[in-house]
C-alpha cells in the first residue's frame, strides 16, 4: 500500500490566496455586473511593467541562445557568478557576503517552504503571529505541528504575537527557541524592525544556538536610512542566521521568478550526536540535487536590476507602489480606521470597523465595494480584526479604491 503524508490532511482546506480567489470568483459568478468593477488589493502581486533594462538583457540573452557559440545549457544550480557577484557588490557591500553564499531560485516561496529539507526532526519553531502562511503551511507538511485548535493555531508552533502594542514586531521568547521566522518589513502588517530589535533577536539566536530564517523579500521598500535592511547589518548575524530575498517585488518578478538565498559558511546547527555542522554544504546540496537552476535569460535579467538604468527603473517602481501605499493609508485614516504599515512597505494593515472580523471585512468590501483585500485572520490568529491593503496596482485603480473606501466607511 502506497502509504501518504498524513500532515497534509492537518492543513486548513485551501492555502489563502487560493481560497480568496475561491471567493472572489464564486462572488464574480452570482454577480456578473459587479464582477466588471473588482479591484483586486489582495495578494501582492506587482502590476506595473518590467523594467526595459530587465527586458532589454533578456532579449540579448534569448538571442545568444539562438548561437551555437553562445549557447547555455544547465548552469550551475547555485546560480551564474555574474548574478552572485553583482547581488553581493550592489545589495551587501561591507558585509562580509561572499559570492558563493548566495544560491539563485526561483522563489523565495520555495526556498522558504524547501529550506525545512536540511533541519532534523524536534527543532521548537518560532513563528510570529500574523504571519506569511507559507511557513506554517511548510512545518505542517513536515510533520512539524501537531494539529489545528479551533483559532487555526498548531501545536507544537511557538508563536510571538504582534499586535499593536508591540508595533508588530515580537518580543524575545521566554521559552526555548531553534528556528525562528522573522520578516522584515513584515508580510502582512507592514513593520518594519529596528537595528535594536534586530540586535536582541540575534543575541537570543546566538545563545541559544538557534537559527533566524530573515525573509527580506520586501527589504527594497525600507526609506529610512536607520532601518536596517538586511539581518546581515548586524554584528554577529552570520554565525546565527540565514536570509531570503527576492527579484520579485523589487523588480516585478512575480511571474519571471528569480530569487536568491543567502547561507553564510559561518552558520552552523548541531546534528544528532551533539557536534556542530556548518549549514551551507547541507543546502548547497540539497539544491544541486533537486534543482537545476533559474534559468539563463533570468538571470541576465535579473543581473540588469543592479545596472544604471536598471536602478533607476527600479527606483521608479517602488517610488509608484509607495505612492500608492501612502494613499491607501491616507484613505483608511480618514475613514476613521487604525492604520499600520505602509511607510517602508507595500502592504497597509488596517484595524477593521468596530465589531466586524477579518472575514466580514473580506465579504464587505467585496461585494458593496467591490474591492478584493486580504482578511487578517488568514495570516493568523493574530490578524483578527485587521485586514491588509496591497499597494501593487495601478494609480488609477488606488485612487479609485480610496473614493470606495471613503463611499463605504
Ligand atoms: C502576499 O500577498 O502575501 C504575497 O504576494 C505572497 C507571496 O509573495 O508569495
Amino acid at each position: 500500500m502506497a502509504r501518504l503524508n498524513d500532515n497534509f490532511l492537518k492543513l486548513k482546506a485551501g492555502y489563502l490566496f487560493p481560497e480568496i480567489a475561491r471567493r472572489v470568483k464564486a462572488f464574480s459568478d452570482a454577480n456578473p455586473e459587479a464582477a466588471k468593477n473588482i479591484i483586486r488589493c489582495g495578494i501582492g502581486d506587482v502590476t506595473e511593467p518590467l523594467p526595459a533594462a530587465c527586458r532589454e538583457a533578456m532579449h540579448r540573452a534569448i538571442d545568444e541562445l539562438g548561437t551555437r557559440e553562445q549557447f547555455h545549457g544547465y548552469g550551475p544550480e547555485q546560480g551564474y557568478e555574474f548574478l552572485r557577484q553583482a547581488i553581493v557588490d550592489h545589495q551587501f557591500a561591507g558585509l562580509g557576503i561572499a559570492a558563493d553564499e548566495i544560491f539563485i531560485s526561483d522563489g523565495s516561496k520555495c526556498d522558504t517552504g524547501n529550506i525545512l529539507d536540511i533541519f532534523g526532526p524536534g527543532n521548537t519553531i518560532a513563528i510570529t503571529d500574523p504571519v506569511y502562511p507559507v511557513y506554517v503551511d511548510t512545518n505542517v507538511m513536515a510533520g512539524n505541528t501537531g494539529d489545528a485548535d479551533a483559532s487555526g493555531a498548531y501545536a507544537g508552533l511557538v508563536y510571538l504575537p504582534c499586535n499593536a502594542a508591540n508595533q508588530f514586531v515580537p518580543a524575545i521568547p521566554e521559552g526555548k527557541a531553534d528556528l525562528i521566522y522573522l520578516c522584515y518589513p513584515n508580510n502582512p502588517t507592514g513593520a518594519t524592525a529596528t537595528r535594536e530589535q534586530l540586535t536582541a533577536w540575534v543575541a537570543y539566536a546566538r545563545e541559544h544556538g538557534a537559527i533566524i530564517l530573515y525573509d527580506a523579500a520586501y527589504e527594497a521598500f525600507i526609506r529610512d536610512p536607520e532601518i536596517p535592511r538586511s539581518i546581515f547589518e548586524i554584528e554577529g548575524a552570520h554565525e546565527c542566521a540565514m536570509e531570503f530575498r527576492s527579484f520579485s517585488k523589487i523588480a516585478g518578478f512575480t511571474g519571471v521568478r528569480c530569487a536568491y538565498t543567502i547561507i553564510p559558511k559561518a552558520l552552523t546547527g548541531t546534528l544528532a550526536d551533539g557536534s556542530r555542522q556548518a549549514v551551507h554544504p547541507l543546502w548547497s546540496r540539497r539544491h544541486s540535487t533537486k534543482f537545476n537552476g533559474a534559468s539563463y535569460p533570468v538571470q541576465r535579467g535579473a543581473e540588469a536590476v543592479f545596472s544604471d538604468a536598471g536602478k533607476a527603473e527600479v527606483k521608479t517602481l517602488i517610488d509608484h507602489y509607495m505612492g500608492n501605499a501612502a494613499l491607501l493609508r491616507e484613505a483608511c485614516a480618514q475613514a476613521g480606521l487604525p492604520v499600520f504599515g505602509g511607510v517602508n512597505a507595500p502592504y497597509v494593515w488596517v484595524g477593521c470597523p468596530a465589531g466586524v472580523t477579518s472575514w466580514g471585512m473580506f465579504d464587505k468590501m467585496l461585494e458593496q465595494a467591490n474591492v478584493v483585500i486580504t482578511p487578517g485572520a488568514g495570516f493568523g490568529a493574530a490578524g483578527e480584526g485587521y485586514f491588509r491593503i496591497s499597494a501593487f496596482n495601478s494609480r488609477a485603480n488606488v485612487e479609485e479604491v480610496c473614493r470606495r473606501i471613503g463611499a463605504l466607511l
